[in-house]
């Protein structure tokens, strides 16, 4: 029997590294969904598309494809995972990630990529909208502050530590409020606040909830 672990929360509360690890330590694989929507944010900055350009995000939308290799995403054959975490694309990808048509098509694909096979998949509406029927569910939060430092830690943005918090609270706003599958916990999701937890108890808080 395969099954399916839903893992959605804000941005910088430790999702992928813990989706990761996760994986691993289950035999499972693993979908970072955001990295579907940051694929689809470069392709359209590559092409200078912009938010209200509909006609041609619907066209593009046809022109990509996007598949799973070796747990990375690659965008049309070719690996761009190196490159979808620059603050432009952070930037950018509220947006993209806020199109209906663009949600449609990526929800359909994450569906089918784990038709057949155990996934854990991390997000923002994995347990409410992309899989309402997932064996475990987790939404996985923590302070603004303490993501920010996460994110300075991680050494990918020029931004300093306040602009970061400044940047989270902003997406998480944005995130949370926007008319499309919403950032939000699943009702039946277990809420796990890591902001004093490390990647290890957070990953061991899961698993003896997933071993109950
Ligand atoms: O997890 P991340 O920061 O890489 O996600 C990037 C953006 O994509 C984030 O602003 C919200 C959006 N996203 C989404 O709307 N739905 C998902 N399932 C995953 C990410």
């Amino acid at each position: 029997m395969t099954y399916i672990i839903a893992l959605d929360g804000p941005s910088g509360s430790g999702k992928s590294t813990i989706a990761e690890k996760l994986a691993e330590k289950l035999g499972i694989e693993y979908l970072n969904t955001g990295s579907m929507y940051r694929a689809v944010t470069k392709y359209f900055l590559d092409r200078g598309i912009k938010e209200d350009n509909i006609e041609n995000i619907n066209k593009s939308l046809e022109d990509i494809k996007l598949s799973l290799v070796g747990g990375e995403i690659f965008l049309n054959g070719v690996d761009v995972s190196k490159e979808l975490r620059s603050d432009n694309v952070t930037k950018n990808v509220s947006w993209v990630s806020a199109n209906k048509n663009v949600r449609e098509n990526l929800v359909h694909l994450q569906r089918e990529i784990a038709k057949n096979t155990s996934f854990i998949l991390d997000g923002r509406d994995i347990g409410t909208v992309v899989f309402p029927n997932a064996k475990y569910k987790f939404y996985l939060t923590a302070s603004p502050r303490v993501r920010a430092m996460r994110r300075f830690e991680q050494n990918e943005s020029n931004l300093s530590l306040d602009e970061l918090e400044k940047a989270i609270i902003a997406r998480d706003e944005y995130d949370s409020t926007r008319k499309i599958s919403p950032l939000r916990k699943a009702d039946d999701a277990i809420l796990i606040d890591n902001s004093e937890m490390n990647i290890q108890e957070t990953i061991d808080a899961i698993i003896s909830k997933v071993d109950e």
